[in-house]
């Protein structure tokens, strides 16, 4: 497959050439991460793991959505060890954004919905279009915060807002994420990859040094935290996953109705 067919590109940019930047390119599907993307992003942030020169990475897309989720068509399909699989992919995939010795930052353009909000509370900074949605809709499905959503909102935000947002699955706007302190700042929509390169220059211009080892700090300090979380979200999956109301969430969603659950 030639570098432009992959769904998850990467560049080098920036005035020394040391940034790079992910963007998402599965328009069709508001970037929902299927199997091939995950396994495309897990090779890009690899790759990135083993440069020496780089610097810092932004992650974003185009459009209207920086990742819908999980893609939901493809969650219908699978049995229950692929599930299991699924999930405990994108949780060994966002803790490698940790592991990057780099700092990442999340530029959310769009909507950033259960495993997109996950993916940019992933990452070490999180900037937004005033056009982004973010929101953990997973109860509204059937489902729970399966990639580290349950222990990085928490932390990044507070228990409070925390369980506000996974426990309703309401929708909020990027003013309101930015209020919430879950993004730092908010720009127009045709300034966010300006103000993201800006930032990340900014970062690559500091002592390499320096900031390889307080993005350590950081993760050290919450790695024990996030690696009980995850296998808790993995135990949360199970009844989920086996329920029928997670059939009928998704239906629901897909047919653009209320869903009816059933509590089995
Ligand atoms: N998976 C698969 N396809 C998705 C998708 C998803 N998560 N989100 C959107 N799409 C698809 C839609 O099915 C539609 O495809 P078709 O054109 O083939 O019908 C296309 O993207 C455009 O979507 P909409 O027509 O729905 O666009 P909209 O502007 O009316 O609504 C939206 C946008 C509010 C994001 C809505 O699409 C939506 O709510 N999507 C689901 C988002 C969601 O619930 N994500 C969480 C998934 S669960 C998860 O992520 C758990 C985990 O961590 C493992």
């Amino acid at each position: 497959m030639s570098e432009e067919e992959k769904i998850v590109q990467y560049k080098q940019v920036g005035k020394n050439n040391n940034i790079v930047l992910i963007t998402f390119h599965r328009h069709k599907d508001l970037n929902a991460f299927n199997s091939q993307m995950l396994e495309e992003f897990e090779e890009v942030l690899l790759k990135i793991k083993q440069e020496n020169d780089i610097r810092c990475v932004i992650i974003t897309s185009e459009g209207k959505s920086f990742v819908a989720g999980a893609d939901l068509k493809w969650m219908s399909t699978l049995n229950e060890e692929n599930y299991n699989d699924l999930i405990a992919k994108g949780q060994v995939v966002f803790e490698l954004i940790e592991s990057l010795p780099v700092p990442v930052i999340a530029a959310v353009n769009g909507y950033a919905l259960g495993g997109g909000m996950e993916l940019s509370l992933a990452c070490d900074i999180r900037i937004a279009s005033s056009k982004a949605v973010f929101g953990q809709p997973e109860v509204t499905l059937g489902l729970a915060p399966g990639w580290g959503g349950t222990v990085r909102l928490p932390l990044i935000s507070g228990l409070g807002v925390a369980k506000d947002l996974i426990l309703t699955g309401r929708k909020i706007s990027a003013d309101e994420a930015l209020k919430l302190n879950i993004v730092s700042a908010v720009y127009p929509p045709e300034e966010l990859l300006d103000k993201a390169l800006e930032l990340a220059e900014t970062i690559a211009s500091n002592a390499p040094i320096a900031v390889r080892e307080a993005k350590k700090v950081f993760t050290s300090t919450f790695q024990e935290k996030v690696k009980e979380g995850y296998r808790k979200e993995q135990d949360a999956a199970k009844p989920c996953f086996a329920s029928s109301d997670l059939k009928e969430g998704i239906d629901a969603l897909f047919n653009r109705r209320k869903p009816e659950f059933k509590d089995n």
